[in-house]
């Protein structure tokens, strides 16, 4: 077996190595070094001939594509640079892996929705992203079902975070030891994705006989930690863990301007990747516990 795990330096792509690393996280079939990680100075997906190039001498069984063009501020000026990332390498990826008989799992966002629902979206409710962010994301994933009709598999996930790089737990705790008070907005609801649980769960899936059999079709799943909340609520367990004396106001989108639009509700219904791959999902309150455990060791 060889599997390809893009974005060796983002939260998932640490966060696969950490597991993949643990030799009890391995079956027999599977072993450490099964797995080879790239970043972008060996696969640059800004660049058709890199990946081309890179592809030439390189062939694997599975590909997972953890890289992406992630800032989504950012991408609204620099929506060329997002649409390469998220979606023309994908594309490219998706061609490459049909040619090379290889299956691709792919991840990608609840920013592909509105936010406007009130109820937990499905995989099979109707996309519309409201910044450019989603947009080139969502145009990745058509891209890649169009090019890849079977053997691939997109999961859809939100709120990630996790010991690794910039994020939302690592800004709120940097953030409160800085300040005595901080508002963070209370009106954008959605569930927390420790990345190890999500890493955890694409290992679960691609051991999976539903995914390692040939021509399967090719499938959204939504995947999350359990509980759907604000920001602000978040926001004030990563204090309360972290004894953290910062008071938290709640404060509305509104009061709290972004380049980007962000989608006010995206709970995503997980069901389907439950029953289908049989995958336990943990509580919010309890993954973010061992993430904040893990930097407590690290400190
Ligand atoms: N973070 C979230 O809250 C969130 C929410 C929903 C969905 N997702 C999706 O989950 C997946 C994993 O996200 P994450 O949080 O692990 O993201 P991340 O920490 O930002 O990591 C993304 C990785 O992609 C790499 N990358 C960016 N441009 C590249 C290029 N031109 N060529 C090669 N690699 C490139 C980055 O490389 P460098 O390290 O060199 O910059 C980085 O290591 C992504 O598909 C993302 O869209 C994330």
């Amino acid at each position: 077996m060889r599997i390809l795990v893009t974005g060796k330096n983002g939260q998932l792509g640490r966060s696969f190595q950490k597991i993949v690393s643990t030799e009890t996280k391995t079956d027999n079939n599977q072993s450490p070094n099964d797995f080879i990680f790239v970043g972008r100075e060996e696969l640059d997906l800004s660049s058709k001939s890199s990946i081309s190039h890179y592809f030439k001498n390189n062939k694997f069984d599975i590909i997972i594509n953890c890289a992406a063009y992630t800032q989504v501020d950012r991408a609204e000026q620099e929506a060329e640079l997002a649409n390469q990332i998220n979606h023309l390498a994908v594309k490219q990826l998706a061609s490459i892996a049909s040619n090379q008989w290889a299956k691709l799992l792919h991840i990608s966002t609840d920013y592909v929705f509105d936010g406007e629902s009130g109820k937990p979206f499905t995989e099979t409710d109707t996309p519309n992203p409201i910044n450019v962010y989603g947009r080139t994301k969502l145009a990745g994933e058509k891209a890649l079902q169009k090019v890849m009709p079977m053997n691939a598999l997109i999961i859809r996930t939100s709120w990630v975070y996790s010991e690794y790089g910039n994020n939302f737990v690592s800004t709120m705790l940097r953030l409160g030891r800085e300040r005595d008070e901080l508002s963070v907005v209370n009106d954008q609801m959605g569930s927390p994705t420790y990345a190890t649980d999500l890493a955890d769960a694409i290992l679960e899936i691609i051991r999976h006989n539903k995914f390692r059999d040939e021509d399967q079709t090719t499938q959204i799943y939504n995947y999350s930690n359990e509980g759907e909340i604000s920001w602000h609520e978040f926001a004030k367990e990563i204090f309360k863990l972290a004894e953290i004396d910062c008071k938290v106001s709640p404060i509305t989108t509104q009061q709290y301007p972004t380049p980007a639009k962000r989608p006010r509700n995206t709970f995503m219904n997980r069901n389907k990747i439950v029953k289908v791959f049989n995958i336990k999902i943990s509580n919010w309150k309890s993954s973010l516990n061992t993430c904040m455990t893990i930097l407590k060791k690290l400190q």
